[in-house]
């Protein structure tokens, strides 16, 4: 058996927290995947004898655009947001720097290709502040709403980060659970911005591996040239065009309304339990500051329920946690165990 990586590995997520039997607050994946998507899905399981066809490919892209007012050629489908990170090394920066905390994919993909790394570190409530941003910095990347942190950014702030020869990467996994996306900049066309976008975390699809990248056709070949033949299978095709598409919409508008009740609720309970929550949450998680950090996440998951320790997540510790947002039957369950473990 593989040894369990360290919590302050980089290639550590919430899916290592989140073992059989536990109450799950680490991973950010909403309950269970629609009805809708599974039947369809179950419907083209007969077609899987065959390569994936250009139609799916085709259908998938054009449902996209639809959906974002976009070009079909500024689609370019994913096998999951993660691995537009691991072709971001395509563009050869000179120079990439990381607005953090943030997800650590960006970081690990281009490490691995020996980009230079400018740590960007946004103190709480991590506003952004272009300005901290190094001049000759030619890639910025960051999350919109940001995963740990819950924190939207204007923008109009994003866009200020934007210079000559520099291209900016928004991580928009989550702009999907903020109603309305008031901040989301997928429709807007300019060669210097990519917007990578996930279905796997409202739609609970994250065993599928299915996103996308929006951005200049230009951008998008330079990502995409080394990619193999066939980059998606016909089941992540078909979920893809099934997510853009309208019922997907109104699926996604109606959880994006229960992810803000539940917050506030979720909120207002941590917060009469005496536990601090830090920042100002706009997305599907919460994070929370704690003291003992490591020895809590262990209490916790001896009481049965498995959540998130920040401690690989730059300008952050292990005495910050994510909590995923859940009904209120859920956390009531969790904040009886911090009852009993803060005791
Ligand atoms: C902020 C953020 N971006 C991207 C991803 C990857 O998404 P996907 O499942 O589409 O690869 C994750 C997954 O945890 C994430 O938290």
């Amino acid at each position: 058996m593989p040894a369990e990586p360290v919590l302050t590995d980089l290639g550590r997520h919430g899916d290592a927290d989140a073992e059989p039997g536990l109450i799950d607050f680490a991973v950010n994946v909403r309950g269970g995947t629609p009805a809708f998507v599974l039947d369809a899905l179950a419907r083209r399981l007969g077609d899987l004898a065959a390569y994936p066809g250009a139609g799916d490919q085709q259908r998938a892209v054009e449902a996209i655009a639809r959906r974002h007012d976009r070009d079909p050629s500024e689609v370019m489908v994913l096998a999951g947001a993660a691995e537009g990170f691991a072709l971001l090394p395509e563009l050869a920066p000179r120079r990439a720097a990381l607005i953090q905390p943030s997800f650590t994919e960006p970081e690990r993909a281009l490490r691995a290709a020996g980009i230079a790394i400018d740590q960007v570190v946004l103190p709480p409530p991590w506003t952004l502040v272009p300005e901290l941003v190094p001049e000759d910095a030619d890639l910025v990347v960051l999350g919109n709403p940001t995963n740990p942190t819950s924190v939207l950014h204007p923008r109009q702030t994003i866009e200020a980060l934007r210079r000559p020869g520099r291209v900016i990467v928004v991580d928009e996994a989550f702009a999907d659970v903020v109603p309305g996306e008031p901040e989301s900049l997928a429709a807007v066309r300019a060669d210097d911005i990519l917007v990578l976008r996930s279905i796997t975390k409202t739609f609970a699809l994250a065993g599928l591996r299915a996103g996308y990248i929006l951005g200049s056709p230009e951008l998008l070949a330079r990502l995409g040239r080394r990619r193999p033949h066939w980059p998606l299978g016909t089941l992540q095709l078909a979920a893809l065009e099934l997510c853009a598409g309208e019922v997907a919409a109104e699926y996604a508008r109606a959880e994006a309304m229960s992810v803000v009740e539940q917050r506030d609720w979720m909120i207002n309970a941590l917060t009469a339990a005496g536990i601090v929550v830090v920042g100002q949450p706009s997305a599907s998680f919460v994070t929370i500051s704690v003291a003992d950090g490591t020895a809590v996440k262990a209490a916790l998951r001896a009481h049965g329920y498995a959540v998130r320790s920040c401690a690989n997540f730059v300008g952050m510790d292990a005495d910050h946690l994510r909590l995923a947002v859940r009904d209120p039957q859920t956390v009531d369950g969790l904040v009886d165990a911090f009852g009993k473990v803060l005791r």
